[in-house]
């Protein structure tokens, strides 16, 4: 069986993440991976066991035995690295959200039609066992009509003001971040669920948190409270920790997300 050869961007909490899954695919084997830190690439590569590690993504990208390329870099990242690979000839899977602006997605659809290339976002909750089963229920007609669809996604992570990540700052996240970072999720489960496509919203958003404790040194996603107070300053906020959404679908149906 020939096997499709990756290369993974990024690192951090879900680089490793992607490299866990696709070593256990038959048809897929991690050659090379990216971190824009060299030392990081480097250690990461040894300690999972990956022959070759860049910390130049031109590099990276002129490796000829990579095939596709796995983006798994801050949001800001994902429209420039995405073209980049596109444009180098590579498959791409790149993390959520696709791009930060309509105008930046519309343009690598159109550059993947051109290619050829895959350029797939990666919303992993579609192949969650409990989704799965819904969606080939609704595919069998075993669903029945939906009239209304109430759901709601919880994550303690960034609950307090001492909690801190680049996902806080909307230059490297985008404009929108309860909604956009894990909302982005929910939303893409509904429609792929329900097969209905939302045509309207309207949507209340709160900052709980107006200022928060931004630590002075780089602390990695998730990483616990290891800091002392004289390791932060006070920034302050202006994206969302809360957000209330009703939508409506393109059938007259309506979602309400708490
Ligand atoms: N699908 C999911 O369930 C899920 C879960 C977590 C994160 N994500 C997405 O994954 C992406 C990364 O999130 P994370 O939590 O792993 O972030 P992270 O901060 O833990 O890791 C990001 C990594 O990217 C590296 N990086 C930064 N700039 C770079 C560059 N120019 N070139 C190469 N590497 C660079 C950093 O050094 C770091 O190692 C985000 O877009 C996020 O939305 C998705």
């Amino acid at each position: 069986m020939e096997k499709m050869k990756v290369g993974v961007a990024g690192l951090g909490f879900i680089g490793p993440a992607h490299i866990e899954a696709l070593r256990r695919l038959p048809n897929v084997v991690v050659v090379a991976v990216n971190d824009f830190n060299e030392e990081t690439a480097k250690s990461k590569a040894e300690s999972l066991g990956i022959g070759r590690s860049y910390g130049d993504y031109d590099a990276f990208l002129a490796d000829p035995e990579i095939q596709c390329v796995h983006i798994c870099t801050p949001n800001f990242l994902h429209y420039p690295m995405a073209k980049k690979a596109l444009e180098a000839g590579k498959h791409v899977v790149c993390e959520k959200p696709l791009a930060n602006t309509v105008k930046e997605a519309e343009e690598l659809v159109a550059l993947a039609k051109k290619t050829g290339l895959v350029n797939a976002v990666h919303f992993n909750l579609r192949y969650y066992p409990l989704v799965r089963h819904m969606k080939m229920m609704q595919e069998k007609g075993e669903m029945g009509k939906v009239f209304s669809i109430i759901g709601s996604y919880l994550q303690d992570w960034l609950y307090y003001e001492t909690d801190y990540n680049w996902r806080l700052e909307p230059d490297k996240s985008g404009e929108s971040r309860a909604i956009a970072d894990i909302g982005s999720h929910l939303i893409d489960i509904i429609e792929y669920i329900s097969g209905l496509h939302i045509t309207a919203v309207m949507a209340d958003f709160a900052t709980v948190h107006p200022t928060r404790k931004k630590p002075t040194k780089e602390i990695e996603t998730y990483s616990g409270k290891m800091l002392k107070p004289e390791d932060y300053r006070d920034v302050s906020i202006n994206t969302e920790d809360y957000a209330t959404v009703m939508l409506k679908f393109d059938d007259g149906s309506r979602v309400w997300l708490p």
